[in-house]
């Protein structure tokens, strides 16, 4: 395939990334996750940007030497902008822009959620719009409905705790390691998930369309539910009962996203769905999906691999933005809060 020579860099959370892309395909792909952070059950900010700090230049010349190119080569550079840690974002914008400086070549500034709604068009050619996007990962909750690149309208999104958040949070009370969402997916398989009724917040409260909660999600009681569950149960020892814990919470996260999707593709009258962001990786969430879109439905989702946060998504929404005639200026800097490009209410 054609097309410019892309490198894209992700350094926004926990991953250091780099890839480089030709057109769409993929020459080489670093991901390299910090386990520093396993032993405080959750990214420590100021670790993250240290860690990446000291690999960055070994991802990005990785990446090079399995696409059997020189950083010369590159054509356009690409880098996540926010949203995501400051302190980490920075060191990524901070080594693409002097890249980009130093050999005179256009540098885009790549929205993180923009970005996973990509990732499933690396690997399978399909994937594009019109869709409804399910954006579920460690820091945001997002329902789009997706006419086509680069317009996205919000349907809902989270009232509180990103789905991911509220995964890696329940394995923390759970004791289970971090990231939270794989470990509860490990253990939950030896569980029943209707052995305890956790909430399903804003599905069974006889939401209308129009209502401002019909798209939205609320995971915060959700977790206090576990928590005072385990609170209940801990005098008598835990152990035995994480896997229902995990079950029953797995499929209450999994009731709510389904239902709430369900919702957007009834009002689009689309019945092509996108997941992506690391819990798309949730293998109940995505038979869940399709069970609930039927024969007649689509699901489009990432491999587990380009669910998570990967740096050829940022490459592929850097080439989707290039070609569309946009450049960032080398006072590009990343911004935690960064807004959704082209996002309409
Ligand atoms: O997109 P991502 O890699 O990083 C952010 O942009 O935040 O998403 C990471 C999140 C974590 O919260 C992790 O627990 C969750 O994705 N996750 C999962 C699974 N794999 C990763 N959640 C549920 N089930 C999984 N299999
Ligand atoms: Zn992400």
């Amino acid at each position: 395939m054609d097309g410019p020579i892309v490198l894209g860099l992700e350094t926004s959370c926990d991953e250091t990334s780099a890839a480089v892309l030709r057109g769409e395909e993929i020459l080489g792909h670093i991901i390299l996750s910090q386990d520093e952070h396993q032993v405080y059950g959750g990214v420590v900010p100021e670790i993250a940007a240290r860690a990446h700090i000291r690999v960055v230049d070994d991802v990005v010349n990785g990446a090079l030497k399995q696409a059997g190119i020189t950083l010369e080569e590159v054509d356009v550079f690409g880098v996540t902008a926010g949203p995501g840690l400051i302190g980490a974002l920075l060191v990524g914008v901070a080594w693409a822009k002097a890249a980009a400086y130093g050999l005179g070549r256009p540098l885009l500034g790549v929205h993180h959620m923009e970005a996973h709604l990509f990732a499933a068009s690396l690997e399978d050619p399909d994937a594009t719009p019109p869709f409804v996007a399910l954006l579920v990962s460690g820091g945001h909750t997002l329902l789009l409905w997706v006419p086509e690149w680069g317009r996205y309208e919000l349907l809902g999104a989270t009232r509180d705790d990103a789905a991911g958040e509220a995964f890696d949070k329940v394995a923390k009370i759970l004791g289970l390691g971090y990231p939270g969402g794989p470990e509860i997916e490990r253990v939950a398989p030896a569980g029943r998930t209707d052995a305890f009724a956790f909430p399903r917040p804003m599905v069974s409260g006889g939401q209308k369309p129009g209502d401002d909660d019909y798209f939205d999600v609320s995971f915060s009681g959700l977790k206090t539910a576990v928590l005072n569950q385990v609170r209940e149960l801990e005098p008598d020892g835990l152990e035995g009962r994480v896997p229902d814990l995990a079950a029953s919470f797995q499929a209450a996260v999994v009731e709510t996203l389904v239902t709430k999707t369900m919702r957007a593709v009834t009002a689009t009258g689309c019945r092509r769905v996108l997941v992506g962001g690391g819990v798309a990786a949730s293998r109940a969430l995505r038979s869940a999906l399709r069970q609930a879109l039927g024969p007649d439905g689509v699901l489009l989702h990432p491999s587990a691999r380009l669910a998570t946060d990967n740096g050829a998504m940022i490459a592929r929404t850097a080439l989707f933005r290039h070609l569309r005639g946009e450049a960032a200026p080398l006072t590009l800097t990343a911004r935690a809060d960064l807004p959704f490009p082209g996002l309409e209410r």
